[in-house]
């Protein structure tokens, strides 16, 4: 397949980028500084661009079968996620191509709390992060108006980090997936392959999904 990911640069794009490549994927990574894009395999494609331009969008999305993106702005401009969103969308709706947006856990509901959101949960969103995690919501409600763009949300876990690519991981919905300790965590290495897999297997076309251990 042929990949673009927008923030190629970031902990979850570059997890992406490798896992695309190692599948023999054609991946196209997007920065808006080149100069940032550091060492990367040869086969990459390195493309300048904004994901929250909608002339960039809708130029390098052009003939490609997907668009990954895993953008995050800077603190104290958490708007600016919406700016993204509705880029991607509006330049997808011109070039047809499928969206995989990297989103928030804000919207998914906690588990055994008739229907409370993560947003709602203090110890989980503490204030500093409240912003952002508001963008993330009007992101997704944003996602789910789109009935032309082929978009798929995935709401990473409350918690994910660097660590090592097991392959093993559960899926859910639009509830929080938990473990046995009650934590909600993966790694960066694992929720790439989530992204791919995805990506491949098209599961959830229209529709949001999270993933976790
Ligand atoms: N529990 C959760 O809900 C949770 C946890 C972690 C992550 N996430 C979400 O996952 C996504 C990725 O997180 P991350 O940790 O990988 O972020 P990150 O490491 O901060 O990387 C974000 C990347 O986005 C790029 N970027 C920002 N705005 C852009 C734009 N307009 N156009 C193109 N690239 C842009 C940045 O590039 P520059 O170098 O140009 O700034 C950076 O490389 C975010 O949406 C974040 O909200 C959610």
């Amino acid at each position: 397949m042929k990949i673009t990911i927008f923030g190629a640069g970031g902990n979850v794009g570059k997890c992406a980028v490798n896992e695309a490549l190692s599948r023999g994927h054609n991946v196209t990574a997007v920065f808006r500084d080149i100069s940032r894009s550091g060492e990367l395999n040869e086969a990459v494609n390195i493309v300048q661009g904004d994901a929250s331009n909608i002339d960039d969008v809708v130029r390098i999305s052009a003939g490609q079968d997907l668009v990954i993106s895993a953008t995050r702005p800077p603190q104290g401009s958490e708007y600016k996620l919406l700016d993204v969103c509705e880029a991607l969308l509006n330049g997808l709706e011109k070039t047809g191509v499928k969206l995989l947006l990297v989103g928030g856990a804000a919207s998914l509901i906690l588990p055994n709390t008739n229907g409370r959101l993560v947003i709602d949960d203090s110890e989980l969103v503490p204030p500093a992060w409240r912003d952002i995690a508001e963008a993330c919501l009007a992101q997704f409600k944003f996602c789910e108006e789109n009935s032309v763009v082929n978009w798929t949300y995935v709401s990473p876990p409350a918690l994910i980090m660097s660590g090592e690519r097991t392959g093993k991981f559960r899926l859910g919905a639009d509830e929080l997936v938990v473990d046995d300790n009650g934590q909600s965590k993966i790694t960066f290495e694992d929720f790439a392959v989530a992204l791919i897999d995805e990506a491949e297997q098209e599961n959830h076309i229209g529709k949001r999904f999270t993933v976790a251990y």
